[in-house]
């Protein structure tokens, strides 16, 4: 008996815990709270209940809800101090006067979902340039989590500071019981790990519905760039899939209200070109879409890329495996032309592709059929995606170039040529 039960055990999975919700089949697109409010603008911290709505009433009108933004994430700085009597946690009443559950009404009505964030430590990771700390969750996870449900947030982001940052051999077991006391909420909620990675490695796709793998992104093209390594190298490591999504970290598209990581002066941080690259990768690798930038702004690029209607409904389309680096090309400047691509259809007879230029110096980059899994005889369409499918080329044989600014991308859409190009 004891023979077969252990041998039972060993056959199952190891599972660590099972994070036991049905949200985030699709890959979060929303709006975050962090770099973005404040006064004078491009401070941080600062975010209150009207700035909010501001946000939401323009996410409402200005194309983006429509296309699928539809969270809206509350970041540090919102909470106050513990109730004596419950130990509740409780808000910041100067900048939250109606409350949290009376603004998470408010949204629910116009149609958004709600995210709050909080720490797994006795402090969350900023003051808000207050003089005293804020609370974290540690010591209250389950209360906190139930405390979650009961103001009907829908998605909570788990940061990892305080006292417990000091001390990593706990990182496991407190993203475990976190998520438990998340199962045990009463209500599904989505969960954001900022590092919960780092102790969960492979795991933490039972643990959380997405994950930070890297830095914080800041409104600068080298961070981007860092970000863009990482995902390379974190690759083979978790596996993106319906209800778990790494993420690359928050856009600053535009740059609008943005805080330069150096505090420069400069807002926005990064070139047009260096925004279109970013949005390109976060879209292809089907990394949540959470923008930190302001929305209530919409200039060109951030039209071009957050409203861009291909690239978001490829990033919401479950059908094919996320997309991912598919080789180098060799320019003057040694590994800085890539190809990133994902295919659009199971058959693969329709891709799309991203020739990116990390390079000082603009470049032609080709991608050959073969990359693609094309006969070198076959013909494609070949349809420029950043500039709304004006036709590039129809049956383009053996391969496609195209010159590629420095910093800057060309997304294509390719497609077989007796495949109908539509998204
Ligand atoms: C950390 C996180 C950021 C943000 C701040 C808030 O730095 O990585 O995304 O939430 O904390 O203090």
């Amino acid at each position: 008996m004891f023979i077969i039960a252990a041998t039972l055990v060993c056959l199952l999975p190891r599972v660590v815990h099972s994070l036991n919700n049905k949200v985030g089949k699709t890959p979060p697109l929303g709006w975050n709270t962090w770099k973005t409010c404040g006064e004078p603008t491009c401070g941080h911290d600062i975010c209150n209940e009207a700035e909010i709505k501001s946000v939401a009433n323009a996410m409402a009108t200005n194309g983006l809800q429509e296309l699928g933004y539809n969270y809206i994430n509350l970041d540090d700085c919102w909470a106050s101090t513990r109730k004596k009597s419950d130990q509740t946690l409780t808000w910041d009443t100067v900048r939250f006067p109606s409350g949290l559950p009376a603004l998470i009404s408010w949204l629910h009505q116009k149609g958004f979902k709600f995210g709050l964030y909080t720490s797994a430590g006795n402090q969350t990771c900023s003051s808000g340039g207050r003089k005293y700390p804020i609370p974290g969750s540690e010591g209250h996870y389950d209360l906190d989590a139930k405390t979650f449900a009961a103001w009907q947030v829908d998605y909570v982001k788990l940061d990892w500071c305080g006292d417990i940052k000091k001390d990593l051999a706990v990182g496991k077991q407190a993203h475990i019981d976190f998520a438990k006391a998340m199962n045990n909420s009463g209500r599904d909620m989505f969960l954001e790990v900022v590092a919960g990675y780092f102790f969960l490695w492979d795991e933490v796709p039972t643990v959380a519905n997405s994950w930070r793998f890297c830095t914080d992104h800041h409104d600068d093209w080298k961070n981007t760039n860092v970000q863009m390594t990482c995902r390379l190298d974190q690759k083979a490591k978790v596996a993106g899939a319906p209800g778990g999504w790494p993420f690359m970290d928050m856009l600053i598209t535009g740059g609008a209200g943005c805080v330069p990581f150096s505090k420069g002066p400069h807002c926005p941080g990064q070139t047009d070109e260096e925004y279109r690259t970013a949005f390109a990768m976060w879209s292809i690798t089907q990394s949540p879409i959470i923008v930190a930038s302001d929305v209530r702004n919409l200039t060109a690029v951030m039209q071009q890329t957050l409203l861009n209607q291909e690239l978001v409904q490829l990033h919401q389309s479950t059908s094919t495996p996320p997309g991912k680096h598919l080789g180098y090309w060799a320019c003057s400047e040694p590994l800085q032309c890539e190809i990133f691509g994902r295919k659009m259809n199971v058959a693969s007879t329709s891709w799309m592709i991203v020739l990116l230029n990390h390079g000082k110096k603009q470049h032609n980059i080709t991608l050959d059929w073969t990359l693609i899994g094309f006969d070198d005889s076959e013909t494609a369409d070949v349809y420029d995606v950043w500039n709304r499918s004006s036709i590039v080329g129809t049956n383009v044989s053996t391969s496609f170039t195209a010159t590629v600014p420095s910093h800057g991308t060309i997304v294509v859409r390719i497609a077989k040529t007796s495949v109908n190009m539509a998204v």
